[in-house]
């Protein structure tokens, strides 16, 4: 508990809107897990590293930047590897904790860190505005010198404080769910219209069964996603389970399994 507090305390968030949306909150809870779901996790956190390994080496270059999004704990990131393809890597995300941060200081020019919202929408949020548009361009200060792109982990996550922090605001569910979909689409016309080449993985499913095996609840991210990477040509590489919440970790004896893909979007 306190070491998830001082993780929090300590965080870099893209302004002070994010820590009042929760972002530093959240990433502390993470940070706990893969040390507590170790076994569960390492696949999915292998097949990540190697996936994006693969895809570096194709698209390297020593001179160039490879833009990382929703890197936050490096934890499925292979920095090191990657640094050996490209001159340096530049880390987005909206809340980094201190052990990235401290990385970044000790392989500064290689390793540059960004704080910032993917979604444009967590400061209107919290000023107050109930439904912002997506921002679904990426600024150029973020493109600068881009060789690569790679989108880890992270679409399925950028909607979820925006829809708490609307849901407790008062928002219908309607509206909420609606604007979170709104902004996983932005995100997908973030990456194709960047311009390098982009490797997205990304949760496409995922189901929570009981103690039994019964299912309680599904979500398909399918019909969002599919046209939207089929219209921009996106190519699919690989696909994985991740038990996400193995037995223990949920109230009640439940799981939770999630099914990750990985796509290479814009390859001429
Ligand atoms: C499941 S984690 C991905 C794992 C991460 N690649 C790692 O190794 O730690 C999702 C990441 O998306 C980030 N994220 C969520 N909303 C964001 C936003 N609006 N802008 C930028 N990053 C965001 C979170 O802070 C978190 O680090």
């Amino acid at each position: 508990m306190l070491r998830e507090w001082w993780t929090s305390r300590l965080s870099r968030t893209a302004s002070s809107a994010a820590r009042r949306l929760g972002y530093p909150d959240e990433l502390a809870a993470l940070a706990a897990r893969p040390r507590r779901c170790k076994a569960t996790w390492r696949p999915h956190l292998e097949a990540t590293r190697r996936t994006l390994l693969e895809q570096g080496r194709c698209h390297g270059d020593r001179q160039g930047c490879a833009l990382i999004l929703g890197a936050g704990l490096l934890e499925d990131i292979p920095w090191r590897d990657l640094l050996e393809h490209f001159g340096m890597l530049r880390l987005v995300d909206a809340v980094f904790p201190l052990t990235t941060r401290r990385l970044a200081t000790r392989q500064r020019g290689r390793l540059e860190l960004m704080a910032h919202d993917l979604t444009g929408v967590i400061d209107a949020l919290a000023a107050g505005r109930t439904t912002p548009i997506p921002s679904d361009r990426m600024p150029p200060a973020l493109l600068q010198d881009v060789a690569w792109i790679a989108s880890v982990n992270c679409l399925t996550q950028l909607p979820l404080a925006p829809v708490a922090w609307l849901l407790k605001q008062g928002s219908c569910e309607t509206a909420a769910e609606a604007h979170g979909q709104a902004i996983i689409a932005a995100h997908l016309e973030q990456l194709t219209t960047a311009g390098p080449p982009c490797c997205l993985i990304s949760e496409r499913a995922d189901r929570r069964y009981d103690r039994a095996g019964g299912i309680l609840a599904a979500t398909d991210y399918g019909p969002l996603l599919d046209p939207r990477l089929a219209a921009s040509g996106a190519r699919l590489l690989e696909a994985w389970d991740w038990l996400v919440h193995p037995p223990g970790e949920l109230a009640n004896g439940e799981t939770e399994i999630r099914r990750v893909a990985a796509w290479a979007l814009a390859i001429p």
